[in-house]
Parts: C-alpha cells; structure tokens; sequence
C-alpha cells in the first residue's frame, strides 16, 4: 500500500491529481485511513505493531503528499510567469497621433524666428471695430477696403478684422508711449473673397511691428531677409519694390528669389524670378501720433505676411483650399513637419 501510495504521489501531475491522490489513501475513506479503522478488530499484541507501522506510514505519506504539493505549486508558478512574461524589447504598437497642420507649423516657425530676434508675441481680437481696423490706421473714409464688399460687417461699426494690424494700434495704445515695442501678432483674418486656388475668405496673417528712437528702413530689410532665409531654410536673394499702404510710408513690398524646383519645374516661379512674400514700410507718423507716440522722437516698421501663402511656397502645395477643407489624405503628408 505504501509503495503503490508513493508511486501515485510521484506520478500526479498537477494540483488537481494529487488532492485525489490524497482523498484516495488518507481521506475519510482512504484505503490507509480503512487499515487504521480496522486496528480495533485485531488482537491486542498486534495493535500496536499494526497501529505503529500504519502512522509511520501516513507520516511518510503525508510528508510526500507535502513536498510534491510545493513542488507542482512551483512549477505552475514558473509556467504562469513564463506565460505571462512581458518581451521588453519589443516595439511598442504605434498610436495613431494627429499631426500639426502646415499652417500651425508654419506660424509655430515664424514665432520661434521672431521671438529669437527678440519680438514679443501680441495677441488681438478677431471681432475688431472699424476704429482699430481702420480708423487709427490711417484708413480714410472712402478707402476701396473699407467697402463692405471687402469686409464682413457685423454692424456699422463692427467687423471681422480684415488684417491684423489693429493690433499694432492696440499694442502701442497699451505700450503708453513706452519704447521699445518689438512684437508680432499672428492670427486669424477674414475678407469677402471668393475662395479659388490662391483666395480664402478666412486665412492667416503675421503682423511686426517695432518702434523706437532711430528705426530706420535698413533694419526693416536686414530684419526681413534673414527671417526669409530662415523660414525657408535656404540661402535666398530679397529685394525691395515700392507700394502702398495707408498706415506706412513709406511702403514696400517684399520679393524672394523663386524656390528652386527640380524636375517638372516649379510652380512658384514667375517669369520674373521674383515672388511677392509680404507687405511692409515705415509706420506712418499719423498712426503713431494716434496710437500716443511722438513722431519726431520715435520712428518704427511695420510688416505683413501670410503664412497660409509662404506655407503654400515652402510646402509646395498648389491650391490654398488644401489647408482649409481637412482632407485626412492631405494633412497626412505633413505629420512629420
Ligand atoms: N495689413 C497689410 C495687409 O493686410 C499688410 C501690412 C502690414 C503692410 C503691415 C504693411 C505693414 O495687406
């Protein structure tokens, strides 16, 4: 019995076996357990010699049945922990992130370029009056922009700014003739434009603004044509060329040398080698005198640009519609921007 008992023991081959093992031979109707309950038949010499070598046999048995018990827990520890071990070098599943829209990552870049040139972020609102949309930038009356085929009235006096240099007016009102102002404001800005490849009637502008003692048009340009170079990432020529701007005086506009393309040629470039990036010139002493600046102290530049159009040149992106109809296929080119 004992033998046969052992084997069994030995033979179990999980919890489950030996916990039958166990009931078999030591439980209440155990074949052991039926040996001990028949000692009160015998005679009494042989009782404890029966008895003796019964309990030295379920001590052995029990102390077997003890160790394998550990010894199978062990085993189903270790297999659990194998199955449940973790491979940290694995690559981890992607998650599926949004990217940055080329018009954010455009102005993100124009930010870091001005404000490592020491300009202030400036923000205003786009429900503007007609007095800081227009009027205290030296707007007349009659000024063909100010025709309401242009602009997005709310009413008479309000609008959807058109520009962001009404916060040039703001930030200088607040400045209380205090010099230096250096800052630029980027945001939204609205017209009555049909939408076509090159028209939104919702996009993005970045104005500059700086004003000081001694401004000169020089700083202007040398200002402008590194911010050029860095946006694009490219040596670049600018240049200069004369225009209109009822707040500056005097006025330019501002040309890079074309984006050179490979292969099928480049969109980018007219016949001229020129393209138009922005708008800029001298703040006009009316606009600093109304804003509380004097004018025969302080001199300043303004500049206007579009980020939506320099991210169209940079990006290569050959209709403005692109960047505002959120066509997944579109903006997935530009994760990695
Ligand atoms: N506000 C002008 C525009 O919207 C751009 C500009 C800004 C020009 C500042 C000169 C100076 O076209």
């Amino acid at each position: 019995l004992k033998k046969e008992a052992e084997a069994a023991i030995e033979a179990a081959k999980g919890l489950e076996q030996l916990r039958d093992v166990k009931v078999k031979y030591l439980g209440k109707k155990g074949e052991l357990t039926t040996v001990l309950r028949g000692m009160k038949d015998l005679s009494a010499e042989d009782r404890p010699v029966i008895g003796g070598l019964a309990n030295e046999v379920r001590t052995g048995l029990e102390k077997k049945l003890t160790e394998k018990e550990e010894e199978l827990r062990e085993a189903a520890l270790d297999a659990r922990l194998e199955a449940e071990a973790i491979d940290v070098t694995l690559a981890a599943r992607p998650q599926p992130l949004g990217g940055i829209h080329p018009i954010a990552a455009v102005v993100e870049q124009i930010e870091d370029i001005f404000t490592g040139m020491g300009f202030e972020v400036a923000e205003g609102p786009e429900v503007e009056t007609d007095q800081y949309n227009f009027e205290a930038l030296n707007l007349p009356q009659d000024h063909p922009a100010r025709d309401m085929q242009d602009s997005f009235y709310i009413t008479p006096e309000i609008l959807l700014r058109t520009h962001t240099s009404p916060v040039q007016v703001r930030t200088m009102e607040a400045k209380e003739g205090q010099v230096p102002v250096k800052i630029i404001c980027p945001g939204k800005v609205y017209r009555r434009d049909d939408d076509d490849a090159t028209h939104s009637h919702q996009f993005y502008q970045v104005e500059g603004l700086v004003v000081d003692r001694g401004i000169a048009m020089s700083e202007l340009h040398g200002i402008l044509a590194t911010f050029a170079e860095k946006i694009f990432g490219m040596a670049l020529e600018t240049r200069l060329r004369p225009s209109y701007f009822p707040f500056t005086e005097p006025s330019v506009e501002m040309d890079i040398t074309c984006i050179k393309c490979s292969g099928k040629g480049c969109r980018m470039c007219k016949q001229t080698g020129w393209i138009e990036i922005l708008g800029a010139g001298m703040v006009h002493p009316r606009v600093l005198e109304g804003a509380g600046y004097d004018s025969e102290r302080y001199t300043g530049f303004a500049f206007g640009m579009g980020p939506d159009r320099i991210a169209l040149l940079k990006y290569g992106i050959d209709d403005i519609r692109h960047l505002y109809t959120n066509d997944l296929k579109f903006l997935r080119q530009f994760q990695s921007v």
